[in-house]
């Protein structure tokens, strides 16, 4: 793994003869990693670039030789050989050839070779190598071994029979990823990689065992439902729109369907996983509540058809509301450009990012937080990096307020191997290589890094946790709070570590300090002053902390406690300087932070705002522009006052919502796969995503349709753009730094094919009509885009922007090491590093703390008064559901156990409820039902609820206890034929979806050879 956080080549290289040639290798990896850096092809199963080597496999055997004049030398594992200086092996010579070849005949004797049904067939590891090996005929006539499949859940598929026993998917579900519920089971030629019995895999990232596994065990049960070859896939470079990390993925499509997600490598971000959500979740593109027609237009003009759009229709139809003063409203989950297009349209005064009073604040507090503390790749948090003699990794993870599995799993993810840090030390003391992964655990145990855990909910960091504490927000700001006052003082720091087993013993030794720390904490229950303490004491002590934290409580005081907690730890680090990462709401918060200033409208001022030119003369005056925004965060009152006092509205979205059902206009929008654009993750990094088809016309990018409302609504013709680069370009005209920036990286006039060298139509579901592959959309169209419909054209390996991973004799996603400059290292054609710059406005800049206070509370006022007796609602909902858009896909839905509210003992005694009980809960209005667990853990004001219908927006409310009660008998009736509903729905649309993609495969026109500019650029339909 190179050490090496930017990924460049580094020093460290000696030279090793290679079948007599040198070859520079680096020193920080294994063999064949040096090997596979050189582009050298050699067959190997157990090793796996992040997890590590085992030697399980034998099959990546080299010859050694001791020097120039050994010509016999001996086999030995590449995975498990360090690259020393002037080494010698052979990797063309006839006894490792031979070895290699046993070998994989041995892994062969009890493998079906059901290629041909097999849903890896074509991108299958264990086929490149059988292939790279020379095995070609088998000799073994015997009885195969045969194994029982496992039922896993709704995404992954499993399929024993073809296991090579390689450990790979074990190792990562269990060792790097975690997981409890898989593992290998067996003995001798009997091993059996499963759960324990039948059961859907617990772990977000279960899915990463399809490309994890060398060969077909693991499939996308979504993908193999609908399924199509690797070689007949289009695809397209992506950015997954399910929360704010950012990972880059590529999105396969085929006659107008997306058909799955792959991860697509990116150096500082994913890697090499992708978490379910990311994975999975893309299929609500396919949804049977994607909005394909338009509402409230064409209707005038005639019936609104599939496939059809008349812009003189449109254009006489809309220009009815031409004179109408509009407020636009953006969002988190539209590009950058969108939202800017929007915001030009309607004027800055005018414009809205969606966000309430609260949210107003809380972005300025993470706008001002990005500006002061650049956020890490999660590259750079997980690797180790060496300044001189002395490690400058991360030896303290603190997680504040942040359900990260929740609500940014792929960066759970990379926590989990942050806190393998100290084992990795401890195994380099005695000079385990961090690449000897069995090496590295067995000497080093359960040795982790240290990790304090402050949150509202459990989280499944808890147990590992040095100290976790389940608090209230207004408790956990109260311990941060004490927490830096206590830093601030001369505090006592040397008296604690190691942390677990000396707590009691150190709580006891920090108390006895002085009363100063007395004084302090006098606000915290003992539990927490303990915490407090500790928490305090190793802070003190670490170099290199790492605070992570995040949006979801919605606490703009939870930031500003952190903020003061950063600066202390800036002006106390020893050396160097305390990391903090803040995650993001939504794909594009902080795109939109961008554009955040003291202009924008709060949601409540909006309403304020249509309601005032309503009561003017009782007739409403003001019109909205919504882009792809929901607004679920408003009470029903609260939307009721916005419809009955705004004049038109009109929705920009894909997907039907409580706005699409109530605007008097819907124009349906491109989803993420069918759109282009640039998000920008919690970093601040610009990316781009290209569409992997294009939409079925009404259906167009939402910067598309607001160029036609340009030109038609506000007649501003110059804002109707040709092509994204146009808009791009308008906007750095104006001197827009993120515009100037989206141009400067941009690669120009690439033309990247996106199918692979192998594509030929061989397959085509459409020989019933011609024998030819039809083609959806014309190649050599989307000039714009960089990229043809078509394998012809240059290949993804020149381009950053690689939209699958494919190489000559290396089908399967493990080509992307022929892609990266090293193993783990960057790509070829790295695009250059593209963060935005967040500073602060003029407005927020050098001005002191309580008049930035006062001036949020004056500009987005936000009191909130808490009474006795209240709870605080807490969102409990599993990672799967924990983004708006998964909700459409019927998989997630089967995947939820149903609603639940989890109360602390207090609550359930005081009220006489117990577990089992239906409770009727009342939020923002709308009541909904959930079954009683009691969690003794929780603090009796909280209170932790999964409730399908309740959005993650909705989070750290405080209700009265009149608004929890016990179901009636009929309620209950209600709530438990709810519950099977929606099970029964979402059994039907996945069949449903099923259904209309198969057909629709069918029904691929063949006139789609037409010209496009005949057709309007129009597709299937
Ligand atoms: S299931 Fe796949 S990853 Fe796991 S041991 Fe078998 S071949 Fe290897
Ligand atoms: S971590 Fe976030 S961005 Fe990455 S795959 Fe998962 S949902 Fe998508
Ligand atoms: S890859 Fe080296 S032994 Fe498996």
């Amino acid at each position: 793994m190179s050490d090496d956080v930017s990924g460049k080549m580094q020093n460290n290289r000696v030279t090793v003869y290679i079948d007599d040639v040198p070859y520079q290798l680096s020193t920080d990896n294994n063999l064949l990693a040096g090997v596979l850096s050189n582009k050298l092809n050699l067959p190997y199963f157990c090793w796996h670039p992040s997890l590590g080597s085992v030697g399980a496999c034998r099959q990546c055997a080299v010859t050694q030789y001791m020097d120039e004049n050994d010509s016999r030398g001996r086999l030995v594992m590449s995975c498990m050989t360090p690259v020393v200086d002037g080494m010698r092996i052979g990797l063309t010579d006839k006894a490792s050839a031979k070895f290699r070849q046993q070998v994989i005949a041995a892994m062969m004797t009890n493998h079906p070779h059901d290629c041909p049904v097999c849903a890896e067939g074509g991108e299958c590891h264990l086929q490149d190598m059988t292939v790279m090996t020379g095995h070609s005929a088998r000799q073994y006539r015997g009885e195969k071994r045969t194994f029982t499949n496992q039922y896993l859940g709704e995404l992954v598929g499993h399929e024993m029979n073809r296991c090579i026993t390689c450990y790979r998917c074990v190792r990562f579900y269990k060792d790097y990823a975690g997981g409890k519920d898989f593992d290998v089971f067996g003995s001798r030629n009997q091993v059996y990689f499963g759960r324990q019995k039948d059961g859907v895999l617990e772990s977000a990232f279960s899915g990463n065992l399809v490309e994890v596994c060398p060969t077909g065990v693991f499939t996308n049960k979504l993908f193999s439902a609908h399924y199509t070859r690797k070689w007949d896939l289009q695809s397209a470079p992506s950015v997954c729109a399910h929360c704010s990390i950012g990972c880059n993925t590529s999105i396969g499509e085929r006659y107008g369907s997306v058909r799955r997600v792959m991860n697509r490598y990116n150096h500082e971000l994913n890697g090499y996983f992708l978490c379910d959500r990311g994975r999975f979740g893309i299929g609500f593109v396919n949804s049977m509540a994607r909005i394909r027609t338009i509402k409230g237009v064409n209707s005038k003009v005639g019936e609104p058809s599939v496939g059809v759009f008349n812009e003189k229709s449109f254009a006489k139809a809309i220009n009815e509301h031409s004179g109408e003063s509009f407020i636009g409203i953006g969002s988190a989950r539209a590009s950058v450009e969108a939202n800017r297009l929007l915001k030009c349209l309607v004027g800055k005064e005018n414009f809205s990012l969606g966000y309430t009073n609260l949210e107003m604040q809380l972005a300025l507090r993470h706008k001002q937080l990005l500006a002061q503390y650049p956020q890490q790749s999660l590259t750079g948090m997980e690797h180790r990096v060496h300044q001189g003699s002395e490690a400058k990794e991360h030896d303290l993870v603190v997680l504040i307020g942040e359900n990260i599995a929740q609500t940014a799993p792929r960066l759970a993810l990379t926590i989990k191997q942050v806190l393998r840090n100290s084992a990795r030390d401890k195994a380099d003391s005695i000079g385990v290589k961090h690449w000897q992964d069995s090496a590295v655990r067995t000497y080093a145990g359960n040795t982790t890094t240290p990790l304090f855990s402050l949150q509202a909910q459990q989280s499944e960091f808890d147990q590992q946790a040095n100290g976790a504490l389940i608090l209230s927000v207004a408790q956990i700001i109260t311990c941060i709070d004490c927490l830096t006052a206590m830093l601030q003082t001369e505090f006592n720091s040397h008296v604690v570590l190691p942390l677990k087993t000396l707590q009691s013993k150190t709580v006891a030794s920090v108390n006895q300090g002085g009363s100063r720390q007395e004084s302090i904490t006098k606000d915290l229950s003992d539990q927490e002053s303990k915490f407090t303490l500790l928490l305090a004491s190793t802070l003190s002590q670490a170099k290199t902390p790492l605070i992570v934290t995040g949006l979801s409580l919605k606490s703009p005081q939870l930031l500003h406690a952190i903020d003061n907690l950063m600066s202390c730890l800036s002006q106390k680090s020893h050396g160097f300087a305390p990391e903090l990462t803040v995650v993001a709401p939504e794909c594009n918060s902080v795109g939109n932070l961008h554009f955040l200033n003291e202009h924008n409208l709060s949601i409540e001022q909006v309403i304020e705002y249509c309601s005032a030119s309503y009561h003017e003369n009782k007739i409403p005056r003001t019109s909205l522009l919504i882009l792809e925004q929901d607004l679920a965060q408003l009470s029903a009152q609260q939307l009721q006052q916005l419809r009955q006092h705004c004049k038109t509205m009109i929705v920009l979205e894909h997907t039907n919502n409580q706005l699409t059902k109530m605007a008097d206009i819907v124009l349906p929008v491109a989803a993420v796969s069918e759109s282009n654009g640039h998000f920008v993750n919690y970093q601040g990094r610009l990316q781009r995503f290209s569409s992997a088809h294009i939409a079925v016309k009404p259906i167009m990018e939402n910067w598309v349709w607001l160029g036609l409302l340009a030109k038609h609504l506000f007649t501003q013709q110059e804002l109707n753009f040709a092509s994204l680069t146009q808009l791009q370009l308008f906007f750095a005209k104006h001197g827009e730094a993120w515009a100037l920036q989206v141009l400067t990286c941009q690669q120009q006039n690439r033309r990247v094919a996106r199918q692979t060298h192998r594509a030929s139509g061989r397959t085509a579901m459409t020989a019933n009509q011609s024998v030819h592959e039809n083609k959806t959309f014309l190649e050599n169209t989307n000039s714009q885009e960089g990229l043809r419909y078509s394998m012809e054209g240059d290949d993804a390996n020149s381009s950053h922007n690689m939209p699958y991973t494919w190489a000559p004799a290396w089908n399967s996603n493990q080509a992307i090491f022929q892609h990266q400059q090293e193993v783990n290292g960057v790509l070829n054609h790295q695009g250059n590093e593209n963060l935005l710059n967040l500073s602060l406005s003029v407005f927020f800049d050098d001005t002191h703390e309580a008049s930035v206070e006062d001036k949020l509370d004056k500009l987005w006022p936000c009191k909130v008064f808490k009474r006795d007796g209240e709870l605080t609602i807490i969102q409990n909902i599993p990672w799967f559901l924990a983004e708006q858009q998964s909700h459409n896909l019927p998989e997630f839905v089967l995947m939820f156990a149903g609603n639940s509210i989890e109360i602390s003992t207090e609550i359930t005694r005081k009220n006489g409820y117990c577990t089992g009980d239906i409770l009727k809960i009342t939020i923002n209005e709308q009541q909904m039902f959930a079954k009683v667990r009691v969690n003794k853990s929780l603090t009796k004001n909280v209170v932790l609820v999964s409730l399908f219908d309740l959005p993650m927006s909705i989070n750290n409310l405080n209700i009265t206890a009149k608004n929890i009660s016990k179901a009636t008998t009929e309620e209950v009736t209600v709530f438990q034929q709810v519950e099977g509903d929606r099970r029964k729905t979402a059994q039907q649309e996945k069949a449903d979806i099923l259904i209309r993609l198969k057909k629709q495969d069918q029904t691929v026109p063949i006139t789609f050879f037409s010209d496009e500019s005949k057709s309007g650029g129009n597709t299937n339909g």
